[in-house]
């Protein structure tokens, strides 16, 4: 099962601001629901009840970290470690893991990540609360960037970016 990490992130590392995604960005919206298409979702429990959880989450598979006991996410499960989240994709037969954060998923993630596609939204946001971490390049090698330039939907140019693991 290839474990995929997807996120985007402000030129200062920023991933979110009092638990929404700081910017609102349309393109990034539709190319995020193209990477997680056919795939199984993994998040945090604090993105998963965020606002935009409700859509991402319907009709696809998924799993919730969460120390709750007795949590149940409607139509996903429940699992109290990112190993037992990943584990318990596993058991359900995914093929490719979507991981889809917050910061502190994506901390613990990052060790065990194949593959990374980050979205880069170029502008530096103050005030931000949760943050991706550094993408040290002796562990990952980017190997395709696609640039865009602001518009009339988009206020920030932005890149999509992706990495694989190499060591
Ligand atoms: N830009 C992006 O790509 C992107 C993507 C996703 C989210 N975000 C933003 O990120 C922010 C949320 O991130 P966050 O770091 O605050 O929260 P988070 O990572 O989404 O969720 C944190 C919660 O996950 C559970 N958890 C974490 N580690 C665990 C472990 N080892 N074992 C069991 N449960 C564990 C805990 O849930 P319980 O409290 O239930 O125990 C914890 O409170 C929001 O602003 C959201 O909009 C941005």
């Amino acid at each position: 099962m290839e474990k995929l990490i997807i996120a985007a992130k402000s030129d200062n590392g920023v991933i979110g601001k009092n638990g929404e995604l700081p910017w609102h960005m349309p393109a990034d919206l539709d190319f995020f629901s193209r990477q997680i298409e056919g795939g199984y979702l993994l998040s945090g429990r604090r993105s998963y009840e965020s606002e935009q959880g409700e859509t991402i989450f319907k009709d696809k598979p998924f799993v919730v970290i969460t120390r709750q006991e007795g949590y149940q996410p409607k139509g996903g499960r429940a699992a109290h470690s990112l190993e037992e989240g990943i584990a318990t994709a596993e058991a359900d037969g995914a093929r490719r893991l979507c991981i889809l954060g917050g910061g502190e998923i994506y901390r613990q993630a990052l060790p065990v990540a194949d593959r990374l596609i980050i979205t880069e939204v170029h502008t530096v946001v103050e005030g931000g609360d949760a943050f991706f971490p550094d993408i040290n390049p002796e562990h990952w090698k980017e190997y395709k960037r696609e640039s865009h330039k602001k518009d009339s939907r988009n206020p920030y140019d932005y890149s999509f970016v992706f990495y694989t693991r190499i060591g």
